[in-house]
């Protein structure tokens, strides 16, 4: 039996080689990921990247839950986590331990990801003393970007800096296992990656980082548009279209289903 990377192993890997993660929404793609990553991260841009939402902040606890399922089911060797949806944990430590036990008694999954830094110290304390293992998120956080006035890079302006540092301090005190820095600039992940004893996660946070993340669809060239801190690596939307195509015209002709696809 395969057995599956522990949050130790993923935290023991703190300045080591670079920890290697994809999101994944359902248990095909995750079965392909599950060989190649460390971690998986079922993450809220499934509202988006499924579910044609235009934001992360009406994505549900159930919706969550119905897709970390399938990927716990796809894969054996990845870790897994969850991301807490808008509205699941902020309320109070409470509440956010009820939703996360909900997450992980339904799906399976080794840990859950919540977003920010100082402010959720508290509540990733009352997690992780309770058994939840919990990864922090701070930097670009899209659940709050009605309070952060759309999504911009973080970090630009030296003088903000305290206040990252802070929050990695906050969350590596609290107990996080490990912390995604998303959308900042190179020195500031460098700074933050270098000050705290937990590994940084980036997503347009630079090769500083102690691992890299980023969402599937997008590194396949799956979505229309994507920032500048996406690379392709596979230009999967063109491949799909010509399969699509190449069978409307079949069909259209009577080519298919040809002799090799008919009972007689
Ligand atoms: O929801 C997500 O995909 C994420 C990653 C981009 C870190 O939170
Ligand atoms: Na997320």
């Amino acid at each position: 039996k395969i057995r599956r990377t522990t949050v130790p192993q993923i935290a023991n890997r703190k300045g080591g080689e670079p920890i290697v993660s994809l999101t994944s929404y359902h248990a095909h793609t995750a079965a392909i990921v599950d060989k190649y990553a460390d971690f998986i991260l079922v993450g809220d841009s499934l509202g988006m990247v499924m579910h044609g939402m235009d934001s992360t902040l009406g994505v549900s606890l159930d919706l969550m839950i119905t897709h970390g399922k399938a990927v716990v089911r796809g894969t054996q060797k990845a870790l897994i986590v969850v991301d807490m949806p808008f509205g699941s944990y902020e309320e109070s430590p409470q509440i956010a331990f009820r939703n996360a036990a909900r997450i992980m008694q339904e799906t399976g999954c080794g840990a859950v990801k919540l977003e920010g830094g100082s402010r959720m110290a508290d509540t990733i304390r009352f997690l992780t003393e309770r058994g939840i293992p919990v990864m922090a998120h701070i930097g670009l956080t899209p659940q709050s970007s009605h309070t952060m006035g759309g999504f911009k890079t973080q970090g630009r302006d030296e003088d903000s800096w305290p206040l990252f540092e802070a929050d990695a301090a906050a969350v590596t005190a609290a107990g996080a296992f490990a912390v995604v820095l998303e959308g900042m600039v190179e020195p500031l992940a460098t700074r933050i990656t270098k000050q705290i004893a937990i590994p940084t996660i980036g997503i347009g946070a630079s090769a500083e980082c102690d691992g890299q993340i980023l969402v599937l669809e997008d590194m396949l060239g799956l979505n229309e548009w994507t920032p500048k801190f996406v690379k392709v690596y596979g230009n999967l939307g063109p491949a799909i279209e010509q399969a699509v195509s190449d069978y409307a015209t079949e069909v259209k002709s009577r080519a298919f289903p040809g002799p090799d696809q008919v009972y007689k």
